[in-house]
């Protein structure tokens, strides 16, 4: 079954989410937690006693040397935690040298077939290839998924395509059509999976209707 994992640092965003029970993990990335407005420390702390799952959590800095450090940090922090490293050269060192650790990393950043191969070779547990961004270039996002799954399939690799920087719930639908293994969306795309005008209308006849059932 395709897992969900919101993509989010909103504490009450994920709090509903998780109440739903629909909820496999979250992705967080520097951008997500600036929007809080909160220190990262606490929300990080908040995530972790929410949601038992696998949490993405972003190094910030661009040298393999550094990236393995605060890799290693990150990971001491839970054991849900994944840490989540650009897909660069200095990228591809520090998934290397972290996954040999028993490290899950998340390779972030992701916009073709070839560095999503790349970052599974290093050892990579997940890759996220960012459609929105691509769709937004006029480059078919969804295009990259289907070649990645297909190659990842072809190897039969350990390393789990994670759909990033989802727009819609089509991109959910199409993704898990082309068997991703996770779609990572934003609350207010979660609220739109869960609805249907139809949905109200039905709900809305059949309210009126019981007012009118003698009781
Ligand atoms: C997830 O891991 C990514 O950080 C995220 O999906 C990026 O999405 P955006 O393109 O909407 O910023």
């Amino acid at each position: 079954m395709v897992q969900i994992f919101l993509d989010t640092a909103n504490i009450d965003e994920i709090r509903e989410a998780a109440s739903w029970g629909v909820l496999d993990g979250v992705t967080t990335n520097p951008t997500l937690v600036a929007k809080t407005g909160r220190k990262w420390a606490d929300v990080v702390q908040d995530i972790l006693a929410l949601v038992d799952g696998p949490i993405s959590l972003e190094v910030t800095s661009t040298q393999a040397d550094e990236m393995i450090k605060e890799g290693r940090k990150l990971a001491k922090l839970h054991k849900n935690v994944v840490v989540k490293i650009q897909m660069t050269t200095e990228g591809l060192k520090a998934i290397k040298v972290l996954s040999k650790e028993g490290i899950r990393v998340n390779t972030t950043l992701v916009f073709s077939a070839n560095q999503a191969i790349l970052a599974a070779k290093a050892g990579a547990k997940y890759v996220s290839p960012f459609i929105g961004r691509l769709d937004d270039q006029g480059q078919e996002g969804m295009q990259v998924i289907r070649e990645i799954v297909t190659i990842f399939g072809n190897y039969d690799w350990d390393c789990e395509v994670l759909v990033a920087s989802v727009r819609h719930p089509l991109h959910v639908i199409e993704a898990a059509k082309l068997g991703a293994d996770i779609v990572t969306v934003p609350f207010d795309v979660l609220k739109k999976m869960a609805g249907h005008t139809l949905t109200d209308v039905g709900l809305k006849r059949f309210l009126d209707d019981w007012q009118k059932v003698p009781k």
